[in-house]
């Protein structure tokens, strides 16, 4: 038993060097990929046309280890500025990894993280954790100024339903099931059951421009526009909620 906890605490050390080592020399890679990006010239990465990806899942489970260290053993964030992967879309999270891998989408943690991965790792890691149960639906905050603005918009300050994008119940839209092309939108994240610190850093980002890499942040960011402080912790409360 102790030979066997040494054992594995030899091999997070090992992997943590790894780790480390891969990240300076691919940052310092990715820096300069991505130093064009910075113009105003630059378009963001288009989604129109993103079709739903393919991964192997028992393949990315032997590459999860790693990300389980924050978004937990069963994809559900272990801390509040942590999201949930677990039964998101694999298309919408491939598409994250690599807006993140090539700084399109910034973030001091998970940009690190994402540096080091393959595409092959991205579209792998995309599908376990797309397969993976989402969070068990806590009660929702039925009656909120939250619910309201997420159910019905506030057409006076032009914010829109968000269920129109998200869905009624904040899963998602529901992708074509058949092997149709797929439109524009089945690429739009569900929201429900995030924490609400994560999801009110995320429309910040919005607001303020910081994430706005593709062509879906940008529908996104406009939407965020039309948020006051008290909306966005208003519908950040209220998403977590259920
Ligand atoms: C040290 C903590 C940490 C580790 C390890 C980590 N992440 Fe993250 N991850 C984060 C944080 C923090 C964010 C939110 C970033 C932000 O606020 O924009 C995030 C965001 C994400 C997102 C975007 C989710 C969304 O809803 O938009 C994906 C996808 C993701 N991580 C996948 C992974 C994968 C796959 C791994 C393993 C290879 C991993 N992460 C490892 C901290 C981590
Ligand atoms: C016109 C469609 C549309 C509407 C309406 C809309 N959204 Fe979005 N939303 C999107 C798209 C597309 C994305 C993915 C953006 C990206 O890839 O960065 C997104 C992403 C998000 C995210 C980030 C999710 C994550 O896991 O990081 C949050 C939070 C969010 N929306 C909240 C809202 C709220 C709250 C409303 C209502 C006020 C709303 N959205 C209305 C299209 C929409």
């Amino acid at each position: 038993m102790t030979l066997h906890v040494k054992i594995l605490l030899t091999g997070v050390l090992v992997l943590a060097a790894a780790v480390t080592d891969g990240t300076v020399a691919q940052q310092a890679a990715d820096v300069a990929d991505a130093a064009p990006m910075a113009t105003p010239t630059a378009a963001p990465l288009d989604l129109r046309r993103m079709q739903p990806i393919h991964g192997d899942a028992q393949a990315g489970a032997g590459k999860a280890a790693v990300c389980a260290a924050c978004h937990g053993a069963q994809g559900v964030g272990i801390a509040p500025n942590f999201p949930n992967l677990a039964g998101q879309s694999a298309t919408y999270l491939y598409v994250q990894l690599r807006e993140f891998h090539a700084g399109e989408r910034n973030d001091p943690v998970m940009t690190a993280q994402a540096t080091m991965l393959s595409d092959t790792d991205m579209r792998d890691l995309a599908a376990y954790f797309a397969a993976m149960p989402p969070k068990a639906a806590g009660p929702g905050a039925a009656g909120s100024r939250g619910e309201q603005l997420y159910l019905a918009g506030d057409p006076a300050k032009g914010i829109p339903p968000c269920q129109g994008c998200h869905g009624p119940t904040g899963m998602g839209p529901e992708p074509h099931r058949s092997s149709a092309p797929q439109p524009p939108w089945a690429t739009f994240p569900h929201l429900r059951g995030q924490p609400s610190l994560y999801l009110a850093k995320q429309l910040a980002d919005y607001k303020d421009g910081a994430r706005a890499g593709s062509s879906n942040a940008k529908v996104m960011q406009g939407v965020a526009q039309t948020l006051d402080d008290d909306d966005l912790k208003a519908l950040s409360v209220y998403l977590s909620s259920f």
